[in-house]
């Protein structure tokens, strides 16, 4: 078989602690297909090179399959402008985050966020798909609104006399063939998993017109699918059923900025930042992360929750098809968790990452 190369990313801050924590899998479980290269990201990289990615990692990026990342930091726009190393500063060089980078140069248009009860109930499991690339984070973003879009919203009576030279505006572009390809995504996604039904989150009796755009594109995917339901539920519906009966959903599939909402409700669902692991991906390429962040201020207590980075490496497992060994590993990071006596601060124990991974990691050795 051809070696799957990975890309090892730590990134900042407690990325490095948990990325530290999760590495010994592919020696326990002698994943000996992979090839791990490690490279530098993040705000070292920024304040060092102007860039965040620098060059040497992107040629990782290109020769290997997917990677993994641990976290980055990001900051304000004026703030990475200071932090910059002396002889850059002045020459307007913009900091552009790293995952927005990844996302759109290797067109990773989806999103995967699974979300699922690490309690002994087993109340739900769904998955939320995001699309990545385009709608409200399309970057079309306008403080000054340019004189043809002022034009254009002018002619709508009830905007006619606003004055635009104070005001702004974002674009919600989605394409069709964005669309086309995030809705085919989702269904071939929830007939790979065993799922029965995917819901698209949006707000077609507000945004109307790009509401129906999507309803046809959606219609027409879901036709190859015949075993497959579709609905249309309303962004705001389904954050209050989130809550309520997390049960009823299977795959939700949205738009950029209705995703990543819903995706981090879907965190908080599961019990916290700690615990939630994310994929991206596209034609060529995929990358996994934890959907938490750097989290300064816990760096350097050897606290932060390892379990999200250990469910994003069980979920890179899995899309490589190493099935046996990705549920192998969920289930230890199950009973470690149903054992309720090594677990990190945010999940009520005393724990530090170090011993909660022990224990994830001494479970894993029995594997065979
Ligand atoms: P964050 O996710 O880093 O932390 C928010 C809070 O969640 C923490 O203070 C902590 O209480 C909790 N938390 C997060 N991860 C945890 C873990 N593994 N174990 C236990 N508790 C955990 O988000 P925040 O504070 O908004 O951002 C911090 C930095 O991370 C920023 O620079 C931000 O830009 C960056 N960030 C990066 C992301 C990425 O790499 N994809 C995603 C989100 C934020
Ligand atoms: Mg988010």
């Amino acid at each position: 078989m051809k070696k799957i190369k990975l890309g090892v990313f730590p990134g900042d801050g407690i990325g490095q602690d948990v990325m530290n924590a999760v590495l010994p899998i592919f020696d326990i479980l002698k994943l000996n297909d992979f090839d791990l290269i490690e490279g530098q990201i993040g705000w070292e990289c920024w304040k060092e090179n102007g860039d965040p990615i620098p060059q040497e990692t992107w040629d990782i990026i290109r020769e290997s399959d997917a990677c993994l990342l641990g976290a980055i930091t990001s900051k304000p726009l004026e703030e990475a402008e200071r932090e910059l190393r002396q002889e850059l500063q002045g020459q307007n060089i913009k900091y552009v985050s790293p995952v927005i980078q990844l996302r759109q140069k290797l067109n990773l248009f989806a999103n995967v966020r699974p979300v699922f009860d690490l309690s002994n109930e087993k109340k739900y499991n769904f998955v939320i798909i995001r699309e990545n690339t385009e709608g409200l984070y399309s970057g079309l973003d306008f403080l000054n609104i340019p004189f043809s879009i002022q034009e254009e919203i002018h002619k709508n009576p009830k905007w006619a006399k606003t004055n635009l030279n104070s005001a702004a505006c974002t674009i919600r572009l989605q394409t069709k063939e964005g669309l086309l390809r995030l809705f085919n995504f989702a269904f071939s996604y929830a007939q790979e998993h065993n799922y029965r039904k995917v819901t698209f989150a949006d707000k077609p009796n507000v945004m109307r017109e790009s509401g129906l755009f999507a309803k046809k594109i959606l219609e027409e995917v879901s036709s190859q699918y015949p075993d497959i339901k579709h609905e249309i539920l309303n962004i705001d519906a389904i954050a209050l059923w989130l809550v309520k009966r997390p049960e009823q959903f299977q795959v939700i599939v949205a738009e950029n900025m209705f995703g990543d909402i819903l995706s981090d409700l879907g965190a908080g669902i599961m019990g916290g930042l700690g615990l939630a692991p994310s994929a991206n991906i596209g034609y060529d390429y995929a990358y996994f992360e934890p959907v938490h962040g750097s989290a300064p201020s816990y760096v350097g207590f050897n606290k932060a929750n390892p379990i999200a980075m250990f469910q994003t490496v069980a979920l890179m497992l899995k899309h490589f098809d190493f099935y046996k060994e990705a549920l192998f590993l969920e289930k230890c990071i199950q009973d470690v968790i149903s054992e309720n006596r090594h677990l990190t601060p945010d999940l009520g124990g005393t724990a530090t990452t170090t011993e909660l991974s022990g224990e994830i990691l001494t479970r894993l050795r029995k594997y065979i």
